[in-house]
């Protein structure tokens, strides 16, 4: 499958792409994920990138495309992606459908998670992520724990809360997602390729894209 998830932040993005990439072995790309792990890594691109971050800001776009288009090219993606928190704004909307084009492949569904506000607020408040780069498994304290001991049920290394897990960085990703990001839903349902998901668990999620693929 080729498809991109649109949604706020906490919308069960990260959660849902696991679940995808586990069915057909597409390839999760995460660009959050990524910019985390080149922060982690001290490289130059995570020092630019981590002042935006921290306070719940886009990281410039030329930066996340150099990133994006390397990703896409490289030979896993062949199988299919899940890009998960890209494309957030028009211009790497318009960036991502000329990489496309000039690989000569197009995207099967764009998924708009619809999650409402209060509902997003508490499950960012609760998620924890695996510490480990290669599994960063999403928990949720609530929903879906850890091991009573804080460690991943995966890969046993310890779980953590993200740096832009506080409260007020968590209102100004949610505004930054309806300024720059939500546009990007009128945008993709004129091109017919918009696939809209309102179920709240993620079972159900999972089976409706599935659906909306002709999967299942
Ligand atoms: P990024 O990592 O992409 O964060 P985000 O979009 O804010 O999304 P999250 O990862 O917080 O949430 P999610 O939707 O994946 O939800 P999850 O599955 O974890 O970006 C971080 C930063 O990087 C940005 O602020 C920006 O600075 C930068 N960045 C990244 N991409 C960029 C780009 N393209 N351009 C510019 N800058 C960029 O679920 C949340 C919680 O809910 C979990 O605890 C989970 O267990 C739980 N949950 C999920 N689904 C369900 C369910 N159905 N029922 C109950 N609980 C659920």
């Amino acid at each position: 499958m080729r498809i991109v998830l649109l949604g706020a932040p906490g919308a069960g993005k990260g959660t849902i792409a696991k679940r995808l990439s586990e069915y057909d072995g597409s390839v999760h790309i995460s660009t959050g994920d990524i910019l985390r792990n080149e922060v982690k890594n001290g490289t130059e691109l995570g020092k630019r990138a981590k002042a935006y971050m921290e306070k719940g800001e886009l990281v410039p776009d030329e930066l996340i495309l150099n990133m994006v288009e390397t990703r896409l090219r490289e030979k896993d993606c062949e199988k299919g992606f899940i890009l998960d928190g890209f494309p957030r704004t028009i211009a790497q909307a318009e960036a991502l459908e000329n990489l496309l084009r000039k690989l000569g492949i197009g995207l099967d569904l764009v998924v708009n998670l619809d999650v409402p506000e209060d509902v997003i607020i508490e499950r960012l408040t609760t998620r924890r992520t695996c510490s480990n780069p290669s599994c960063q498994e999403i928990y949720n304290v609530k929903f879906k724990p850890p091991s009573p001991d804080g460690r991943c049920l995966k890969c046993g290394w310890p779980v953590i809360q993200r740096d832009d897990e506080k409260e007020e960085v968590i209102r100004e990703r949610l505004k930054v997602y309806h300024e720059k990001t939500s546009p990007l839903i009128d945008l993709y349902r004129k091109t017919g390729l918009l696939f809209d998901v309102r179920s709240p668990g993620s079972d159900e999620i999972v089976s409706k894209i599935l659906e909306g693929l002709g999967k299942k």
